[in-house]
């Protein structure tokens, strides 16, 4: 439809008290140089969008003219360009946020819609399957929900009490405590302690030394039966009276999935000090099981003032992807790993009929926008072409170092691609992509906004 060339004078005046308003004028090619003007996107009364606009859903609006057929056939859009990385499509999405976004199986015949929520916090990109099992309406509907991916969960003691139950990570670990090898005496004494000391990583860890520590150890359990890896973790620190010395006092940390077989994974000798806490890293993943045991297992006598400290003990592992079934359908129902699902209501009713299916797809390390002009843009909590372009204003500094400056008289700065906010340095898509604006690959990723030498080979080719 080109409502650009249908003069819609009533409408005109109806917004011409807001289009003396600078921020609202048009820059082109939004603008009378294509014909267009307000009401062709706006209309003032009975809107089926949002900001009052003339088409129901904002990319739908874009499209009217971005489409291979429009006034804008230049520069045509469809939902079908939008990217699944990796699979599919050639356009940035317009329709995800935290949250992932969700697909409508196109076999589906209930009125009612489903809303993905919250902020993903998994690991890895994934997807989750809703199955209606009870159709309904939001309540009585019931449904079933499967992950593709895996879910990382940690048993995790960072020694935060005096205790052996610590538990830090995500899974509960404290029904499962430490249980010291032949010393029978408690946390709080013989060769075996949790301890409050300056060589523990911080606050309190666990101790072994200081007198006869032959045979003697402690062992946790942890069920990561089913999952495909498992890491253990945690750091050390020996410190002893005289360093080095001769003593031939060990200790070792060993592994196993039944508690009847051990695998040693490293000997620590208690014959010399360390200037500070130590990472470790073992991978265990063959070791996986229902009873998958640590131990420290020690050998000798040790001085009364010698010892290791470990701290921070983790086994992470990678689960089977989540699910559930039979569960009641509502507002913001709990999946996994941040995500949250929303059903509302349509008509016919029942709103959710018999194995309809919806998909979530979700995406790591997408932050929701903090940048007023792009957090006020969000459809749904996802982020749409307007999020990210300004179809108003060509005002904003594009990254493109091509494009024209603003304001320049006559073409006004078409060409400068309508950016909702300065994106010359980046800053649009560091606000949803934060975790990838790393100076260091240690911090995750590759590296941005780092100088290259002019003399720099990537230069010279
Ligand atoms: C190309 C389509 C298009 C044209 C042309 C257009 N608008 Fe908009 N306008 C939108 C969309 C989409 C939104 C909602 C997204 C947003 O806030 O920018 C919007 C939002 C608005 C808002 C409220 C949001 C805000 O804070 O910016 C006002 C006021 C507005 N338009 C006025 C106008 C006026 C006046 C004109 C004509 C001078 C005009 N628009 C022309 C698409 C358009
Ligand atoms: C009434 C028709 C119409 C609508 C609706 C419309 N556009 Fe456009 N748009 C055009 C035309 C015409 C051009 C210029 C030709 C081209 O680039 O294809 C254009 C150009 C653009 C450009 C390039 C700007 C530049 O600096 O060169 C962007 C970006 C853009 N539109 C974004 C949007 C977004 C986002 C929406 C929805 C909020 C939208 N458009 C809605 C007609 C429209
Ligand atoms: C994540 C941010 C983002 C989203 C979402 C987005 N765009 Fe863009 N778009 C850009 C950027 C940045 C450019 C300019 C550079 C380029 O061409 O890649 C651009 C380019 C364009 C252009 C090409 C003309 C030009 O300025 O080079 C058009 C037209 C356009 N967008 C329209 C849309 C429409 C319509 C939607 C929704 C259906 C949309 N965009 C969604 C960021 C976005
Ligand atoms: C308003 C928030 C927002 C802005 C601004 C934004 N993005 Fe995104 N970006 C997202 C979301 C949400 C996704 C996830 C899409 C999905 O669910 O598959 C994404 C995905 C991507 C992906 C795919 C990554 C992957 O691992 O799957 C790339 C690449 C990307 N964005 C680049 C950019 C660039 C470049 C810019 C700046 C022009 C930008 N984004 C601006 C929200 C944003």
């Amino acid at each position: 439809m080109n409502r650009a060339r249908i003069p819609v004078l009533w409408l005109f005046l109806a917004w011409g008290c807001v289009a003396t308003n600078v921020a609202q004028a048009l820059d082109p090619p939004h603008d009378a140089s294509q014909s267009i003007d307000c009401a062709n996107c706006h209309i003032s009364h009975h809107a089926p969008g949002g900001a009052i606009t003339a088409i129901a859903g904002n990319p739908n609006l874009c499209m009217s003219c971005h489409n291979a057929g429009g006034v804008a056939h230049s520069t045509p859009f469809a939902d079908t360009d939008e990217a699944i990385p990796g699979t599919s499509g050639t356009s940035h999405r317009w329709d995800s946020g935290a949250a992932g976004w969700v697909k409508t199986n196109p076999a589906n015949t209930s009125p009612g819609t489903v809303q993905s929520g919250g902020s993903f916090n998994g690991r890895y990109s994934k997807t989750y399957t809703l199955t209606i099992k009870a159709a309904g309406d939001v309540g009585t509907a019931r449904f079933d929900w499967a992950t593709s991916k895996p879910i990382s969960q940690t048993f995790r003691d960072e020694f935060t009490a005096i205790a052996y139950n610590g538990t830090n990570g995500t899974q509960n670990w404290s029904a499962s405590p430490w249980q010291e090898i032949v010393e029978t005496d408690g946390v709080s004494a013989g060769v075996i302690r949790v301890v409050a000391n300056a060589a523990c990583a911080s606050g309190n860890c666990l101790r072994i030394g200081g007198g006869t520590i032959d045979t003697r150890g402690v062992r946790r359990v942890a069920n990561v039966s089913g999952g495909t890896s498992a890491m253990l973790t945690f750091s050390y620190r020996r410190q002893l009276a005289t360093c080095p010395n001769s003593s031939a006092a060990n200790v070792a940390l060993q592994v196993s999935s039944n508690g009847t077989t051990w695998a040693t994974l490293a000997t620590y000798n208690l014959n010399a000090c360390d200037a500070g806490q130590i990472a470790q890293v073992f991978d265990i993943t063959s070791y996986i099981g229902a009873t998958t045991q640590i131990r420290f297992l020690a050998a000798g006598t040790a001085g009364t003032s010698d010892f290791i400290y470990a701290d921070n003990m983790q086994i992470g592992n990678l689960a089977p992807g989540g699910g559930s079934a039979n569960v009641a359908t509502g507002t913001n129902v709990t999946l996994d790993e941040g995500i949250t699902v929303t059903f509302a209501n349509g008509t016919p009713a029942p709103s959710f009929r018999l194995n309809d299916q919806w998909t979530i797809y979700a995406n790591t390390d997408i932050h929701q926008p903090t940048t007023p002009a792009l957090a006020a843009r969000l459809a749904g909590g996802k982020a749409t072409c307007s999020t990210c372009h300004n179809q108003h204003s060509e005002m904003a500094e594009p990254f493109d170092p091509a494009a024209p400056a603003y304001p320049t008289p006559g073409p006004g700065g078409a060409g400068r691609h309508y950016q909702r906010s300065d994106d010359d340095i980046n800053q649009m898509c560091v606000d949803c992509h934060n975790t990838r604006n790393v100076a260091a690959s240690s911090q995750g990723s590759h590296p941005v906004g780092v100088g290259i030498p002019t003399t720099g080979l990537y230069r010279q080719r």
